[in-house]
């Protein structure tokens, strides 16, 4: 008996004993979640979808989550999710991975979280002065993140990181910010998007004011240095992403900020609650003057944190005699659900090992992915990369080109299949049988991939490719 028809006949059971500290639960029982004759039906989401474009610009409220970013034959919308698994509108079940864009690890509707909210929302959500829950929620924090001394909350990541931007200018009083263009996104503020290949909107005078730099090319750093004369206000950058710091890079940039009086920030949305429990800064022994943290941090509610030296985050408050800076100042940057649901897990990642499991179900997917391509004699084309908490995979052609067909084609078969996963990003509730399953699917999946490198893409790729998020004309 193979996995898939394992979880046909287990799924109620092995989905609520699954391993890790998974609480997820599998609502539908012995539903196989395969269908590779692609007879799985997406009708009731593609009829929601055409009112969706016609309502909303883009169908939809993140870019990531769009039509352009996922095959035809693909769920449009997904209607609910338990631990890792979701259903669409059309009641298909999938494993999925990436979960809200990396914004659940621990998993969907997460018990301890979900009662955590419940318990707060009786009470209210927003006052007219602050909340108790406010004061708890920066402690556990602090505790969890000892590098940073202030925390401030707000909605976004985007919120924090344009607050890191303000008060790295604000405090050494200079206007150019240096970016890592290895990095793909910062914020969706102008800082950042008029340097992307989607400025439209953006002065010019604004988008000269960032700078980009190489991840681990101290030179293209020293180069901005000596270009800008002590113009820059600060140094951003994810502390690593696919590729990790060479020869003490993010001790070198912390010394050559310090030497120019230049902040260095990390990005941490990505790094943080899940390359360790007390971010990437802890992980590499750096101490960032300001870092920024979001997605993870309240298991999907809405939540983001701006971190630092107090000497630097002071500004932002009434104890000091220097101009003052507007600092996330937002009307529901501290609702009190959001809090409660951060709390619940910043106390899961404490008690428990949510990043153990991350690590070894990410490194159990890592070679199962390795061993399928190899032996459909596609591993020139599909590798995993990345640290195994967090792995995206690649999709080349024959030439070895990252292919939006081929990425379209992979996405398809897995979904026929049973799996979502735009990244092969892992939850604390994917268990070892989800990793399985997963591995199953990939191997098949990797079949059809062979035989479109053999025989052409387009005779197996249903309807258009991929494209991606940033680019000049639709
Ligand atoms: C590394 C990084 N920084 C910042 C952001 C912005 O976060 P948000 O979408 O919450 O504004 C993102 C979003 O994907 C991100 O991946």
């Amino acid at each position: 008996m193979n996995h898939a028809s394992q979880i046909t006949a287990r799924s109620a059971e092995s989905l609520t004993t699954n391993q890790g500290g998974c609480d997820s639960e599998s609502t539908t029982t012995r539903q196989d979640i395969q269908d590779p004759q692609g007879e799985r039906s997406f009708e009731r989401g593609k009829q929601l979808a055409k009112r969706a474009h016609a309502l909303i610009p883009g169908g939809c409220h993140t870019y990531a989550k769009g039509d352009d970013q996922f095959p035809t034959l693909a769920p449009s919308f997904i209607a609910r999710g338990k631990g890792c698994r979701v259903w669409d509108l059309d009641g298909n079940e999938y494993i999925e991975y990436g979960m809200g864009l990396r914004s659940v690890t621990l998993g969907h509707a997460y018990q301890s979280v979900i009662d955590a909210v419940a318990r707060q929302l009786p009470f209210g959500t927003n006052f007219g002065r602050p909340s108790p829950i406010e004061v708890e929620c920066a402690e556990r924090f602090l505790e969890l993140v000892p590098t940073a001394e202030m925390v401030k909350f707000c909605k976004d990541g985007s919120d924090a990181m344009d607050g890191a931007i303000r008060l790295a200018r604000a405090y050494t009083g200079r206007e150019y910010v240096a970016i890592c263009s290895d990095h793909p996104f910062y914020s969706t503020a102008d800082w950042f998007i008029g340097t992307t290949a989607m400025p439209g909107g953006i002065p010019e005078w604004i988008r000269s004011r960032t700078l980009k730099f190489t991840y681990n090319d101290r030179e293209s750093v020293e180069r901005l240095m000596r270009e800008q004369g002590g113009q820059i206000a600060c140094v951003v950058l994810e502390a690593a992403r696919l590729e990790e710091p060479r020869e003490s890079f993010l001790a070198w940039l912390q010394e050559a900020c310090c030497q120019q009086g230049a902040l260095l920030v990390f990005d941490e949305m990505i790094t943080g609650f899940r390359w360790h429990k007390s971010g990437a800064q802890y992980v590499y022994g750096v101490k960032p003057d300001l870092s920024a943290f979001g997605k993870a941090m309240a298991n999907g509610f809405s939540l983001s944190a701006l971190a630092g030296r107090r000497e630097v985050m002071r500004l932002g408050g009434l104890d000091h005699d220097r101009e003052r800076v507007f600092l996330l100042s937002t009307t529901h940057g501290a609702e009190t659900h959001a809090m409660a649901a951060a709390i619940a897990t910043m106390e899961t990642y404490r008690d428990s090992d949510v990043i153990g499991h991350l690590y070894r179900q990410g490194e159990r997917l890592r070679a199962g992915v390795a061993a399928a391509a190899q032996s459909a004699g596609v591993e020139r084309q599909v590798e995993c990369l990345g640290r195994p908490c967090c792995l995206l995979y690649t999709t080349r052609d024959q030439a070895g080109r990252p292919s939006q067909e081929f990425r379209a084609l992979f996405l398809q078969e897995l979904i026929k299949r049973g799996v979502l996963a735009p990244s092969f990003v892992v939850s604390y509730s994917h268990s070892d049988l989800d990793v399985d399953v997963t591995i199953e699917a990939v191997a098949e999946a990797l079949e059809v991939y062979r035989q479109a490198l053999d025989n052409g893409v387009e005779r197996y790729l249903v309807g258009r490719p991929l494209k991606p998020v940033f680019r000049q004309y639709a």
